[in-house]
């Protein structure tokens, strides 16, 4: 787990705008006020000239990250239900390097020293990540999500607020968990698959397969 125990500031440029953005934002918020030395000093955004009260650096496209000083991480928050693999195309397409990005873990969050957690990981308000849970780069656990013992997540996951995801569960890249969603243990869920809102998932999940219900069925498939 990196927290920022150093004495000088991280200065953190969010790439993406107000939807997860501002939430990133609002948990660096809550970091600094608890003493981690850590500041949200801008983002970097295609359309905004500035985002709640952050100025917009620069685009994301054009690669201004690198015009910014070397000291500066980045956070990317540029997740969409539908189009997690075009994001993740993005952000691979800037080729920054991992050490360039930042992990913010909020102070409510209980974080077991035994789980392993990525470069680029935003863990917000009340999240639970359990021993030997691991959570690849750029992965986001929104406000109050679990994550249960050694359940290994990997790359631009999104686990939306209160999703619940069992032990020993293995979720590939770029999938969305959608919120209030309920996931056994012992499952694999595909890359860029989506469950749905509040759905309760009891067998496997195909890469790109889209699930809701309980018990979630297939509605469909992004490929
Ligand atoms: C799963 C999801 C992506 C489907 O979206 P979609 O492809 O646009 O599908 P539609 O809205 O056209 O719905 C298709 C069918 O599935 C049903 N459905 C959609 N989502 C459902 C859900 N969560 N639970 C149960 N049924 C659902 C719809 O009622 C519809 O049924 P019908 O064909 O009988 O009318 C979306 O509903 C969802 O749950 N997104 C997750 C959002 C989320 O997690 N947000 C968190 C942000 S922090």
């Amino acid at each position: 787990m990196e927290i920022n125990l150093k004495n000088t500031t991280e200065k953190i440029v969010i790439i993406g705008g107000s939807g997860n953005g501002t939430v990133i934002a609002s948990t660096i918020e809550d970091c600094k006020d608890d003493g981690q030395n850590i500041e949200c000093i801008g983002f970097l955004n295609d359309i905004e000239k500035e985002i709640n009260g952050y100025p917009v650096l620069g685009g994301i496209r054009n690669m201004d990250w690198k015009k910014l000083p070397k000291e500066y991480k980045f956070i990317y928050a540029m997740s969409s239900v539908k189009k997690s693999a075009d994001r993740y195309q993005l952000l691979l397409d800037l080729n920054i390097p991992i050490e360039r990005f930042a992990t913010v873990i909020h102070p409510s969050s209980i974080v077991s020293k035994k789980s392993k957690i990525g470069t680029g990981v935003a863990l917000m308000p009340l999240t639970l990540v359990s021993p030997n849970a691991i959570i690849g780069n750029h992965s986001h656990m929104l406000a109050q999500s679990f994550i249960g013992h050694h359940a290994e997540i990997g790359e631009m996951v999104f686990v939306a607020n209160n999703a619940s995801i069992g032990g020993f569960i293995k979720i590939k890249n770029g999938a969305h968990i959608g919120s209030n969603s309920t996931t056994i243990e012992h499952i694999s869920i595909g890359e860029y698959s989506i469950i749905g809102l509040g759905s309760v998932v009891l067998k496997d999940i195909k890469d790109y397969e889209t699930v809701v219900g309980n018990p979630a069925r297939v509605i469909g498939s992004l490929k």
